[in-house]
């Protein structure tokens, strides 16, 4: 058994996603949604609604609230927007998800500013105060929106570093943060730096099914929402706050997903926090090392390489989708590089509940494969 396995109670099958989610969802969580319905305003479920917002705002390390609801990542972005900006917000888009929240606050009719950043590479601190000084010339900036990890591309961005040159530029400035694919993957301290929105969806690090989404939100969110107009219902945190007071949602919870997200959260904590961000590091090291060992480029900045999914330049121009079909006859799959870079980049998830002899079990598949092209050094 390994390292990360170690502990739990059913054997953790070897990993066949090395997609960037959903990732693959250990036996037991699976198992957890078969479990019979249960009134959703019963003391039952208050009990079980309690115990995960609990465990939620401390792989967040927040004392402030996590807003639980039936929606991916996407309907996180859209509710940011709606209780955050009356007017402005700043979206920085280095790739197809910070695009996506662009979009989103166009779609909520927004003062969406968008500022485009050099795909591959991170946003960075400089970037975030210049473009936000210049806005600040002509009016306050509600919000601003970055993404943490950008799943299109590989790269992790300096979150500390943002929130710190937004909050002393524009104290009144929100930022929101997107930690779709990084959030129980790398360490996010809500409190410590200052973050007014981070929000995850459930099938990325978390390895639990689609279908739930989180976001821890400060009190300062909050003030803000009830300013703002058109805040619509399902997403509107101040009636989220009311039913999280009584530890239930407004709508009807997806209760399923919930008894699966507690049985998951209790592997995450069995694991241990520093454990399981040590993990998807190493991870990402044995990963990068791979890959150039192998005669490939990474495609992410230097400095900035996502601990949950790599991104491998396709220098060796192989068919990615031929290396699907090799893979797949081990019951294994890899993700084509995104948009744009299709076909010349692919990327190795590492998130969730992978370990070492997994990705052995991957390397080993794909070097099979690597032997039977043509030798890349003419030897
Ligand atoms: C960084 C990032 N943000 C947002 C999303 C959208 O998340 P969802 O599909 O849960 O709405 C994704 C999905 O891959 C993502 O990787």
């Amino acid at each position: 058994m390994t390292e990360s396995a170690a502990g739990r109670k059913t054997a953790k099958p070897p990993q066949r996603l090395f997609i960037p989610g959903p990732t693959d969802v250990l036996p037991d969580v699976l198992m957890a949604q078969t479990e019979p319905m249960i009134g959703h305003r019963s003391a039952e479920f208050e009990a079980l609604f309690a115990k995960v917002e609990d465990q939620l705002k401390n792989l967040f390390y927040t004392d402030s609230r996590v807003y639980i609801v039936a929606a991916t990542g996407t309907g996180l972005h859209e509710a940011a927007i709606r209780n955050g900006v009356r007017g402005r917000v700043l979206n920085f888009v280095a790739g197809a998800f910070g695009q996506r929240w662009h979009q989103v606050s166009l779609g909520c009719a927004k003062d969406a500013i968008r500022v485009d950043v050099e795909w591959n590479t991170a946003v960075k601190a400089e970037t975030v105060a210049r473009a936000l000084s210049e806005a600040l010339d002509s009016g306050p900036v509600d919000a601003i929106t970055v993404v943490h990890n950008e799943t299109s591309t590989g790269v992790i961005s300096p979150l500390d570093e943002i929130a710190e040159a937004v909050r002393s530029l524009s104290p009144d400035t929100l930022v929101m943060a997107d930690a779709v694919s990084s959030f129980a993957g790398v360490k996010i301290p809500f409190d410590e730096w200052g973050l007014d929105v981070c929000l995850t969806s459930s099938q990325k690090a978390l390895a639990l099914p689609p279908g739930l989404a989180f976001c821890a939100v400060s009190d300062r969110v909050l003030e803000r929402a009830e300013e703002a107009p058109g805040r619509g219902w399902y997403f509107d945190f101040l009636n989220l706050e009311k039913s999280l007071l009584r530890n239930t949602t407004p709508a009807t919870p997806a209760i399923s997903l919930m008894r699966a997200l507690s049985v998951q959260l209790d592997h995450i904590f069995e694991e241990g926090l520093p454990q399981r961000y040590a993990r998807h590091a190493r991870l990402a090291a044995a990963t990068q090392e791979w890959a150039m060992t192998r005669g490939f480029e990474l495609a992410a900045e230097e400095g900035f390489r996502s601990p949950t999914v790599t991104n491998v330049a396709n220098t060796r121009g192989i068919d990615v989708k031929d290396l699907n079909a090799h893979l797949a006859r081990s019951d294994m799959s890899i993700s084509n590089g995104y948009g744009p870079y299709r076909d010349k980049a692919f990327r190795i998830a590492h998130m969730g509940e992978t370990d070492d002899s997994d990705l052995v079990r991957l390397f080993d598949a794909i070097d099979e494969y690597l032997a039977t092209m043509k030798p890349l050094f003419g030897e």
